[in-house]
């Protein structure tokens, strides 16, 4: 962080706040928050930090020190493009405050991450959240924490083009050290569910191939899902979207459905209820348990959802084989990332290193590996030089 803090007094000749917001792992519950189901996230600690100051004009000067690129633009403007690259995070999040009356002022930010990008650890979520926070504190405005998380949303769905669900800016803002999330996608309720890393550790093996997420296969998904939710509901009273549906109705109904739809469907109701019990697991210990629901994901995301890809595929079949895994699943996404395995403490660095070389075997790439800590939500640094 120091290195950030210099780096903004060289180019701005001011002394910054900082602000930050962390990347996560889904423990469970993919693609079920836009259907309004559940997930199991939490915060870990690789996060983005932004550097910044007030302007006295209505600039909005951006400068990203690990990308080593920058750009410029005004506050005000009406009907901004997106631009297809990083910058697309920090003005959709200043688009969408001042959409909603929000009054910001100009402003200098600086921004380094060490989220590997496009590796499905919501490096993007962490950008628009801490953008949210900056850009809201210096004009000392205090918002709360869902209603950061939703405005985040907002940039990414209306401005990025990204149908994302509500998981990565929800957990972005509230992560808890020592805790994954339940959240109810549906009510925004949350229960915090204790990860004792005593006892599992999270292990993060990135794939290296990057996800490309937006104007997708993701789209597709999420209308494939609204597609069964609107045929299910003629048979099933009260079904909104596939969270209505349970998995008995779900067998009762689900020759009514066109084949891929079905196999849709199939993946977010039976992760929906895997969820459930995995949280139930967790809390109880049961980690060989939480551990099996992880490879049954995984299995439904990759023959019903169809969202993994080779590589992750692989990384996850390598890990089932290695000693003091409790599971493997990819996590994110998909098409390409990272998986996330539970590993016994006393094996993690082993795991590490045999997944290395495993990998590196059998696809001809390095991967990088991570331990992980669960972490603290966004919030902001206090700098003391
Ligand atoms: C991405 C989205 C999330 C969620 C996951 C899949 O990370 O941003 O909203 O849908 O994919 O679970």
């Amino acid at each position: 962080m120091s290195q950030l803090v210099k780096a903004f007094q060289n180019k701005y000749k001011d002394n910054p706040r900082i602000f930050r917001a962390p990347g996560r792992v889904n423990l469970i519950g993919e693609h079920t928050d836009y259907n309004d189901g559940f997930v199991l996230p939490a915060a870990i600690d690789r996060d983005t930090r932004i550097a910044a100051t007030l302007r006295h004009d209505r600039k909005l000067m951006i400068f990203s020190l690990t990308l080593d690129s920058g750009l410029e633009f005004n506050i005000d403007e009406d009907a901004p493009r997106p631009r297809g690259d990083w910058s697309d995070y920090v003005r959709g999040v200043a688009h969408i405050l001042a959409m909603e009356g929000y009054r910001l002022n100009g402003a200098n930010l600086m921004i380094e991450t060490d989220i590997p990008i496009g590796a499905g650890l919501s490096s993007s979520a962490a950008i628009e959240v801490a953008t949210g926070l900056a850009l809201t504190s210096l004009a000392e405005i205090e918002i709360q924490p869902l209603e950061l998380a939703r405005i985040c949303q907002r940039a990414e769905n209306e401005f990025v083009g990204m149908r994302c669900g509500i998981m990565d800016q929800l957990i972005a803002c509230l992560g808890q050290p020592g805790a994954a999330l339940l959240i109810d996608c549906r009510n925004m309720t949350t229960k915090s569910v204790s990860v004792d890393e005593t006892k599992a550790r999270i292990v993060l093996c990135n794939t290296m191939v990057k996800h490309k997420l937006a104007g997708s296969e993701y789209n597709v998904r999420r209308a494939e899902c609204e597609t069964g939710a609107g045929i299910l509901s003629k048979f099933i009273p009260g079904v909104r979207n596939l969270r209505d549906v349970s998995p008995a109705k779900f067998k009762e109904y689900e020759h009514e459905l066109p084949s891929n739809i079905r196999k849709r469907c199939r993946h977010v109701i039976s992760e929906n209820d895997r969820v459930l019990t995995a949280a139930r697991l967790l809390e109880d210990g049961d980690l060989q348990g939480f551990g099996r629901l992880m490879t049954q994901s995984h299995r439904s995301l990759r023959d019903d959802y169809q969202v993994s890809c080779l590589e992750l595929d692989q990384m996850v079949d390598l890990a089932e084989g290695l000693e003091g895994v409790f599971g493997a699943r990819m996590t994110g996404g998909g098409f390409g990332g990272c998986t996330f395995n539970l590993a016994k403490p006393e094996a993690a660095e082993f795991f590490c290193h045999e997944i290395k070389q495993a990998y590196f075997e059998a696809s001809g790439v390095l991967p990088e590996i991570y331990i992980c800590r669960t972490a603290e939500g966004a919030g902001e640094f206090e700098v003391t030089s």
